[in-house]
């Protein structure tokens, strides 16, 4: 099977031995004693290994030399401890295959020069190839484990809740409707309404904006669930931290209150981190250097010390009361702006913050009514540079205090008897959180945008390929 780089580079096979890598040259450079020296990478680690090739070799002038940026090269040599520094080993190549030219080196959009995000950003088919999106793909993958082996090793089950439901979890009608109907041959009621009862579903379905709802179906059952996948809206917010589909990782606790939440969140960010810290050293460092000076005192920070925790109504307080002049202006029962969120963890702690116990009127339907009759049991954590990346709650699980905020809030109890049921039948305390997956990964490497942590980002009028 083909040898990663990654394996060669950790020393995992024998110097002064034949060995065959593949990959695609990162540079070439030439020396006038008639030598090339390749730097090819194969995507496993962020570095290249080194192929030391010399002019003897029968295509050296009719191939190797015609050699750039992007090729795909299979390269046997015998292995040997690099001289040079930088890696610890470098292949004396004896053959050279050429898998694939770069057709029009000139034109290539990928050349080894460092380009713009945004120019990035328009080319997503080839991004995943430089430095930067390589480094990027990879950490994701490392948090995404991590996450998954969080959960598991705290005894969490992950549940596969459905991408399309007829449920609008956090109400803000930021729903993409899924249909089959003919568009421009809308079968109508009689009142000339859409008829959707002619629909696929026989009912109005949508791509869901959240789990939650699905996945406390299976905390009622199971105890300590999770689901981690993607998630839709169509809000037509135009920034650096919002997308129409992104992924969300969402606990769900039984037995538990909004402290445990709040714990399991500051346990989890930790843990994943961490692991970051440790697995993706080679990356980490490269974002360090070329994306945010302090990205890694920040994260090392973040491991080590206790996350603030304050109430909404005290946040007020220090909004109102600071120096600072806001564009939106600040007075309790407002929902907080990104600018509002900033501040406070950016300048008045310098750490992510756990706010609590915001205003009913602000919140979700779900989120369990405090003593006070004006605030719910909600958290959101806020991170310095981006503001939120948490969301959760601990939710209403006292049927009759649910069944008013519900009418309060003009929802059809019909549309909730499901939900319902489950604080019919063997109610308990729970609680858990969302977390939005790319958030949390433009975080942990300074990247200020989350549209270039995933893959295909999708955005308002932007659904290419
Ligand atoms: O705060 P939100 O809306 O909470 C919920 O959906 C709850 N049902 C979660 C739960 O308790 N199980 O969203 C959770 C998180 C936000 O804190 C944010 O990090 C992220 O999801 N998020 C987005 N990320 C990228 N693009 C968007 N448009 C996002 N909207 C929310
Ligand atoms: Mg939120």
């Amino acid at each position: 099977s083909v040898i990663s780089i990654t394996d060669v580079l950790a020393g995992k096979f024998p110097v002064n031995e034949e060995i065959t890598v593949h990959g695609w040259i990162r540079t070439r450079r030439d020396s006038k004693a008639g030598i090339s020296f390749l730097a090819i990478h194969d995507g496993s680690c962020f570095d290249a290994i080194q192929a030391v090739v010399p002019n003897d070799l029968n295509n050296y002038d009719e191939e190797v030399l015609k050699l750039t940026t992007g090729c795909s090269v299979k390269v046997t040599g015998t292995l040997v401890e690099s001289q040079g520094q930088g890696q610890a080993f470098e292949i004396q190549a004896t053959g050279v295959e050429v898998l694939g030219y770069v057709e029009d080196p000139d034109t290539y959009p990928m050349a080894a020069k460092r380009h713009s995000i945004e120019f990035l950003r328009e080319q997503a088919h080839l991004r995943a190839r430089t430095n930067l999106g390589g480094a990027v793909t990879r950490v994701r993958n490392t948090l995404a484990q991590a996450i998954h082996r969080f959960f598991h090793e705290k005894g969490y089950f992950w549940i596969a809740t459905p991408l399309i439901t007829a449920s609008d979890c956090e109400g803000a009608g930021e729903m993409f409707r899924v249909s089959t109907l003919d568009m421009e041959n809308l079968p109508r009621t009689d009142k000339g309404e859409v008829d959707y009862s002619e629909d696929f579903f026989g009912k109005e379905a949508f791509l869901t904006v959240s789990g939650q709802l699905n996945v406390e179906t299976y905390c009622s059952a199971l105890s300590k669930v999770y689901t981690f996948g993607p998630t839709f809206r169509a809000e037509n917010s135009n920034t650096s931290r919002h997308l129409a589909e992104f992924w969300m990782v969402e606990p769900e606790i039984a037995f538990a209150d909004l402290s445990d939440a709040a714990d399991l969140a500051e346990d989890m960010l930790k843990y994943v981190l961490k692991a970051l810290l440790e697995e993706r050293a080679d990356d980490m460092a490269f974002f360090q250097q070329r994306v945010d000076k302090t990205v890694i005192d920040r994260l090392k920070a973040l491991i080590s010390t206790d996350f603030v925790r304050m109430d909404y109504t005290d946040a007020i307080e220090i909004l109102e009361n600071c120096d600072k002049k806001f564009e939106n202006p600040v007075s309790w029962g407002i929902d907080l702006n990104s600018e509002h969120e900033r501040y406070l963890a950016e300048e008045h702690v310098g750490a992510p913050i756990i706010l609590q116990n915001y205003p009913k009127d602000i919140k979700a339907f779900y989120m369990r009514l405090n003593e006070d009759g004006k605030t719910v049991a909600a958290m959101d954590i806020l991170a310095p540079g981006i503001g939120e990346i948490i969301g959760g709650a601990q939710r209403e699980e006292r049927l009759d205090v649910l069944d008013a905020r519900l009418s309060e809030m003009d929802l059809d109890p019909a549309d909730y008897s499901w939900y319902r049921d489950l604080r019919r039948y063997g109610t308990v305390p729970h609680a858990g959180f969302g977390l939005g997956f790319e958030r949390l990964i433009a975080y942990a490497t300074g990247i200020a945008n989350v549209r270039d942590v995933i893959p295909f980002p999708r955005t308002p009028n932007n659904a290419a390929f």
